[in-house]
Formats: C-alpha cells, sequence, structure tokens
C-alpha cells in the first residue's frame, strides 16, 4: 500500500471549512497545538473570510490559505493533492461531502470529518472505499463527539477484558450542552431522510464482506432502568453504535461474540419522557418541508453556543463491559462535546494521521482501527479522561 507521493505535498494537514463555527474552534485548536514545523493549511470557499479568520489566529503567518469549493470538483482535486490528511467540517456531510472523499481516495490523501449521517457513512463505503484500498487513503468518518468517545471508549473497555471470550458492552451517554446551526441542520435534514438512509444500509451490505468465525451484534435494546448508573437507559439509535459495530468487526481483540447497546442516561423519568417527546415531535415537523424550513430558520449556519456556555457544559460516557467472568465499569468524560471536545478530537486525529505511527490500514476505517492506542493517548495527555472505576 503506497499512499500516492504523499510526502511531497505542501501540506502535513489542510482544514476544509476553517471559517464556521466548528470549523474556527478546530483552527484555533491547531494554531495552539501543532508541533514547530508542521505544515498545515486552512480551506473554504471564501479567501477573504479565511485571511480575515488567519489573521485571528495564533502564529497566522505562518497558517497557508486554499480556496475550495463543494460546487467545484476541480477545487476539491487541488485541495486534495496538496495535503498528506484533509480534516472537514463542511456539514450536512450528505449535501457538501461526497465530492472531498472522492478527492481524497483518489489522491491517496488521508480524510477526517464530523459526520453523525449513518447515511453519508454508507454511501462513501460504497462509492470510495475500494479506491481509497488501492490508493492507501484512510477514510476516516465520525472523529467528533459522534463517534469518538463512544468507539475508542468501548475499544479501551474492550481492552480491560480477557481475550478470546465473548464480550458484552453497554455505553451510557450523558451531556449538559447545546448545539450550533449546523449541528441542527444536519439533524433536521437526518430526520427527514428515513427512506434514503435505509436504502443506504442495504446498499452497503450488498457491498462489505460477511464476517466468518466471528459474531458482533449492536441490538437496540429497550429502555429500563439501569441500576449500575443508577439512571433511565434509553436506546440511542445514532450513529455511534454502527462505528463500534465496524470496529468490533475489524479487531480481534473483541473477541469471538462480541454485543454492545448504546443509550442514552436520564437520571429523572419525567426527563426521559420529555426527551423522548420532544425528539418525536422533531422526527414528525422534520417529515413536512414547510414545518422544516421554519425549523432550520430558527438556528443560522455560523452560529453556536458561547464559549460561557460552552465552559460549563459536559460529557460523560459510562461503560460496563463483561466476559469471561469479570466485569468492569469504565468511564471517558469531558467538556463541551459538540464543539470544544469535538474541535480537540478533529484536531488531535489530525495530528495522529500526520504524525503518529500506526497500523497500515486503507479505505474506510473507524477511530478506533486506524489510529486506537495513539488518539487514546493524545485525547487523554490533551484532557479527556479515559478511566477504570471498577473491575470485579
Ligand atoms: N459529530 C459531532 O459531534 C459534531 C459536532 C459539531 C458539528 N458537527 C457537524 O459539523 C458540521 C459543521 O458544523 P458547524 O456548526 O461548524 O456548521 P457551520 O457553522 O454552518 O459551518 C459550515 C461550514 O461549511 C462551509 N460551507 C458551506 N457551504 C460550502 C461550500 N459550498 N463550499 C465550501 N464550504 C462550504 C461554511 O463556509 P462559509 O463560512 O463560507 O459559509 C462553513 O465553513 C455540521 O455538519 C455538524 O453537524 C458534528
Amino acid at each position: 500500500m503506497s499512499r500516492l507521493n504523499a510526502a511531497d505535498r505542501p501540506y502535513d494537514i489542510v482544514l476544509f471549512g476553517a471559517t464556521g463555527f466548528v470549523g474556527e474552534l478546530t483552527a484555533r485548536y491547531l494554531a495552539e497545538h501543532t508541533p514547530e514545523g508542521l505544515r498545515w493549511a486552512i480551506a473554504g470557499r471564501s479567501e477573504e473570510k479565511l485571511r480575515r479568520l488567519r489573521e485571528r489566529l495564533p502564529g497566522g503567518a505562518e497558517i497557508g490559505v486554499l480556496r475550495a469549493d463543494v460546487s467545484d470538483p476541480a477545487s476539491l482535486r487541488e485541495l486534495a493533492e496538496h495535503a498528506r490528511v484533509v480534516a472537514t467540517t463542511v456539514g450536512p456531510y450528505v449535501r457538501y461531502g461526497d465530492g472531498l472523499v472522492a478527492a481524497c481516495a483518489e489522491a491517496g490523501t488521508d480524510y477526517l470529518d464530523l459526520t453523525g449521517e449513518p447515511e453519508f457513512v454508507d454511501l462513501t463505503y460504497v462509492r470510495h472505499d475500494a479506491r481509497a484500498r488501492e490508493t492507501g487513503a484512510r477514510l476516516v468518518h465520525a472523529c467528533g463527539f459522534d463517534s469518538v468517545p463512544h468507539d475508542l471508549g468501548v475499544y479501551f473497555t474492550v481492552r480491560q477484558l480477557p481475550e478470546g471470550v465473548p464480550l458484552s458492552v453497554d455505553g451510557y451517554v450523558r451531556v449538559g450542552a447545546t448545539f450550533s446551526g449546523g449541528t441542527f441542520a444536519s439533524a433536521l435534514g437526518q430526520f427527514a431522510r428515513g427512506r434514503r438512509l435505509r436504502a443506504a444500509a442495504l446498499e452497503r451490505r450488498r457491498h462489505e464482506p460477511r464476517l466468518v468465525g466471528r459474531r458482533v451484534v449492536t441490538p437496540t435494546g429497550a429502555p429500563r432502568f439501569a441500576g449500575e448508573v443508577g439512571a433511565w437507559a434509553l436506546p440511542l439509535p445514532t450513529v455511534d453504535a454502527q462505528i463500534v459495530r465496524r470496529s468490533a468487526k475489524a479487531l480481534e481483540r473483541y473477541g469471538p461474540d462480541f454485543r454492545y447497546r448504546h443509550y442514552a442516561a436520564v437520571r429523572h423519568l419525567p426527563v426521559a419522557v420529555g426527551g423522548v417527546a420532544a425528539v418525536g415531535a422533531l422526527l414528525a415537523a422534520a417529515q413536512v418541508p414547510p414545518a422544516r424550513r421554519w425549523l432550520s430558520g430558527r438556528l443560522a449556519p455560523g452560529d453556536g453556543p458561547s464559549s460561557e456556555r460552552r465552559a460549563r457544559s459536559w460529557f460523560s460516557v459510562r461503560f460496563v463491559g463483561e466476559g469471561g467472568g469479570r466485569k468492569v465499569f469504565t468511564e471517558v468524560a469531558g467538556g463541551d462535546p459538540g464543539y470544544d471536545e469535538t474541535a480537540k478530537m478533529l484536531a488531535e486525529a489530525a495530528l495522529c494521521l500526520a504524525l503518529d505511527t500506526l497500523p497500515p490500514t486503507a479505505g474506510q476505517v473507524t477511530t478506533a482501527v486506524a489510529m486506537g492506542d495513539a488518539l487514546t493517548e493524545r485525547l487523554r495527555a490533551a484532557g479527556i479522561d479515559f478511566r477504570v472505576a471498577t473491575i470485579r
């Protein structure tokens, strides 16, 4: 596997979408944390906005600027050919993302994004995984709060359990935070695309090789009171369980028979009932175009929580893992999940692909498969807690 001329490229990392809400946070994180000598650039559709952003960043003079627009495939090809690693925050990805994945797969460029859209992940697998394997490009989706704490948290939990035996892990997510215009637009768009989402999943199953000699399942589970975490557990049908399933299929360490269940954990029953009702109402409204348009006007692209609000935000994902006679309780926890920590996760993943010694992988891969240990260590060093609470 050879990454096509990757060493000769002008930039180690290019951040596409740097002028957006989470894009700017990621640019700032990179500006404050890139080691000396790393060559990196910000990219987007407005050169003027990019130059203004560069002036606000520490060490701005060293940062390159590249113009690219998702409606101009030649500009995406040029972007991919100028970098070893491209990280993109230009979403909703199902609307804007495919061209850049195609360009990176073709150019042998490593690709990272923040998608939480399963339809997009399935479509890019069908369209670009084979080419990326040929060129050596690693295509890593969901490098933000979707799905890094869950994917690496399960990876971390599995490593506390015995090898070669059936294992089960339950994940319980709690957050105290709000969201941005970009995230709201992506969520609404997804709610309206149920049929296309199922069609993409089916198409993927037709292309994906079957797992032989091992079993991996991610059942939805049922709402229940989970005494182990002292909260109501509500099944959480996000992209996270799918990402965990792909890591478990790819890595023998998850054992011969692996099960993962993904839940939102809510302490008080009325809050749990209210949460389910609110998501149900949003899901229903998203099916009606005028209601969807009205809702999407509530939060503009580029808007997001203030730094004061983000400073009060937090997340915790608790895992209960079991197998081979051992039971382990672990936790991944940090600050503002959707933005500050997401920017950190994306930036550290980009640095990890650009700089660290990693297992040889190519094609569509998860964070656990492409960079499990190295990224976990990077995030720990950057203040995200991965801890074992108890082993029985
Ligand atoms: N997985 C997670 O945990 C997580 C967390 C946070 C965000 N996200 C996702 O990340 C994405 C970005 O969120 P956000 O809040 O940062 O959104 P945002 O503020 O609306 O930013 C969107 C970015 O896309 C750029 N863009 C739009 N159309 C473009 C085009 N034709 N060509 C090139 N660039 C274009 C915008 O450029 P301009 O500045 O020129 O308009 C902007 O830089 C969303 O899909 C969101 O769902 C995921």
